[in-house]
Formats: structure tokens, sequence, C-alpha cells
């Protein structure tokens, strides 16, 4: 018998996880592809000459932190500048045992998810949602539940409904500002509500704050993790303010849930690499990451116009999409009956990435809808990929 015989897989291996993100990365290696595809940061963004004189100095300093393992929770320059931050983005800081620096929010995801889920557990999702935390909760054979979205972000009170007819999920997973596909937010109203319902059914929220400092204007509503300490695990990155290179987030959580985090995290990657969190730390310190995300809203808000426009020119009747205020995505509805897989397929012949609405919902929903991630595509492409796309839907 080969070793490689699928009988020896593990169980949790065979739920349908898929290879939905390593596609999407993997499109970034096509030559020519106008592509709206991932949800990447614009390369622009990146402070290279920043980061190169950085360096210098560190080696230069004889710095050993950076070159160093580094405590498993993270250290402690690091831990006070993500502190630092959160307190000025979400006006409550966490305290030292609440806080645990991750490599990447997904692996923050990880983590809750190896320290709460037993095979058929209940997690509730947005649907739909980022294709990594659908790919995350089954990779430990939870069952996921999707509640649908509309433009004030999670119908919250569908949630309530499904509750009192008896819905027990453990964990409550939601991206509340400048939703990953749909680019909607949650209001206020909804985020009191979400917290009031945590505490009286006793599941724990998992708030996915990747996009929150990219929001084009108004101020976000408060975070649910600062509503609600107590029910919360704030699962953030520096993915998008900072750049993905690193592999830097963090996970904000009662104490007791942060050690818990804490010692799943051992066995995943020790601790999160020692180099970012010193960038990390100085870029902070230094002013630099608001510098960043200065720029990066002024950038992100002119692609996503352009985008809006080209939809608003191009689209024919029936087509609808969501109005992003910050973030990377808007979320194309199809004119009826056309199916998103198929017109991603016909789409890449013709040189355009998209990615098909299906892969965000975890029970195969979706085909009639589009994730559109304007972050990444050039913004003299943008008419002509939607131009070829809107042909494809006319043809
Ligand atoms: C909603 C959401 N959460 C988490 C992540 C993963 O972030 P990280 O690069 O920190 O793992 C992404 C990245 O696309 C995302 O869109």
């Amino acid at each position: 018998m080969a070793v490689t015989s699928a009988s020896l897989f593990a169980a949790r291996t065979r739920g349908d996880v898929g290879a939905g993100i390593a596609d999407i990365l993997a499109l970034l290696g096509v030559p020519d592809l106008i592509s709206f595809a991932g949800g990447f940061p614009d390369p622009r963004t990146f402070s290279r000459e920043r980061v190169a004189a950085l360096l210098a100095e560190l080696a230069d300093a004889g710095e050993v932190n950076a070159f160093q393992y580094a405590p498993t929770r993270g250290l402690a320059g690091a831990l006070e500048a993500f502190a630092d931050r959160i307190e000025a983005a979400q006006g409550r800081r966490p305290a030292a045992g609440e806080l645990v620096v991750t490599s990447g929010a997904i692996e923050a995801l990880e983590l809750v998810g190896k320290s709460f889920l037993d095979p058929g557990d209940l997690v509730v999702v947005e649907g739909p949602t980022y294709l990594g935390a659908i790919q995350a909760f089954r990779s430990f054979e939870a069952d996921l539940d999707a509640v649908p979205l509309d433009e004030d972000g999670l119908q919250v009170d569908e949630l309530e409904r499904r509750l009192a007819r008896g819905l027990r999920p453990k964990l409550v997973y939601t991206i509340p500002d400048h939703q990953n596909p749909a680019g909607v937010s949650l209001s206020a109203e909804r985020r009191s509500l979400l917290v009031e319902l945590a505490r009286r059914h006793g599941f724990l929220i998992v708030e996915d704050v990747a996009y929150r400092e990219l929001g084009f204007a108004a101020q976000a509503p408060a975070s649910l993790w600062s509503l609600a300490p107590d029910v919360v695990v704030q699962a953030g990155t520096t993915s998008k303010i900072l750049f993905p290179g690193v592999r830097l987030g963090w996970a904000a959580a009662p104490a007791g849930i942060a050690a818990r985090l804490v010692s799943a995290k051992q066995t995943t990657d020790q601790c999160a690499g020692a180099f970012g969190q010193r960038l990390f730390e100085e870029f902070q310190r230094r002013g630099w990451i608001d510098d960043q995300v200065v720029r990066s809203r002024a950038l992100y808000e002119s692609k996503c116009a352009r985008l809006l426009a080209a939809l608003e020119r191009a689209m024919p009747p029936g087509a609808a999409w969501t109005t992003p205020r910050g973030g990377f995505f808007s979320w194309l509805t199809l004119p009826d009956g056309a199916s998103s897989s198929d017109l991603a397929q016909r789409a890449a012949e013709r040189g355009v990435g998209i990615v098909p609405g299906s892969l965000f919902f975890p029970d195969g929903r979706g085909d009639e809808s589009v994730r559109l991630s304007f972050s990444l595509v050039d913004e003299a492409q943008i008419d002509e990929g939607i131009a070829r796309l809107a042909a494809l839907l006319a043809g």
C-alpha cells in the first residue's frame, strides 16, 4: 500500500476545505491579468525606503531581538505598540494579559478554532464571509451556518430569530468593518444588539477587524471588542496597513481566553516572527503607520470611486453592487440567471480575474454574485476590466 494513500489522511482534512486561498494566491503570478481577485494591498503603499533604512539601523545598532526567537505571546515592545495602536483606534487599551501577537489574523482565527472547536460544534458566519475563516473553522470539523448580510452588515435580527428557534453556536464570526467580501459595515445599533445576544445566549463573538482602519471618511462605529471585551475575541492584522510580507497580527480577548490562545500557539509557530514585530514596533512608534494609512485610504478611495463609476457605465440592467465606504471590496450581483463560476472561467480567458461568490459561502450558495477587489488592480485598467466583464455578461 502506498504511504500516500488517502486512507491515511486525518478525518479533519477530508472536510471540504478546498484549495480556495491557494488558488487566489496563485493568480498573482499570472502575467497581464487584470485582477479583481485577491484582497491584496497595493504595493505602492509599502514604505520600502523606510523599511530599508530601519533594517540598516537595527543591524548597525547590534540589535538582537529582531533576529532571535520571541516569547510566544509576543515581544514586549511589540505588545506595547499594538496596545497603543488599538487604544488610539478603538478607545480601549487591552490589558497586558488580553493581547497576543500572532502570525497574521489568519493565525488568530486558527488559534480560536483550535482552542474552542470540537468536531460538530456550530459556528455562525456571515453569508458571504471571508474564505480563510471558512477554511480555518472547517479544518476543526465545525459545522458552519451562514446568516445573511445586507447594506448594514450581518442581519442580527435574523440571528436573533434563529437563536430563539434553538440555534446554539459556540462562536459567531463577523467582519464588522468594510466586510470581505461584501464591502458593507455593521451599523452601530446592530453592534449593540449582537453583543447583548452573546451575553444572553453564551456564545463568543469573533470580531475580525482586518479593514477597520481603511475607512474612506467617517469614523467607524465602536468595535465589538471595545463594547464588550468580556464576550469578544478580536482578530486583527497589519497586512493591510503595513504589508503582508511579515505575516503579523493580533488577538485581543479576555485574559483567560488569551492564555489559551498562547498555549495553542506553542504548537503552530511557537512565536510570531521577531523581525516583523520589531519593524511594526518602530513603524508604530515613529508615526510611520499613520502616514501610510493616510496615503492608503486616499489611494483605495480613488480606486473604489473608479470601480463604481465603471460599473455604473458598463453593467447591464439587473446587475447590482454594494457601495463600500472603506476596505478593498464591492460585491456584484449578476443579472437574472447569470452564473459567477461560469463568468469567472470566461473572464480568465479574456484576461480578467474575479472570484465567484460561492467560494464565500459555507453551503454552496452565492453563484449569482462576484467579489470585485479594487485594491490591487491598476487604476487605469479598472475601466477596461469592467468593460470586458460587462461584454461577457451581454454576450
Ligand atoms: C477579513 C480578513 N481576515 C483576515 C485576513 C488575513 O489576514 P492576515 O494576512 O493577517 O492573515 C484577511 C486577508 O485577506 C481578511 O480579508
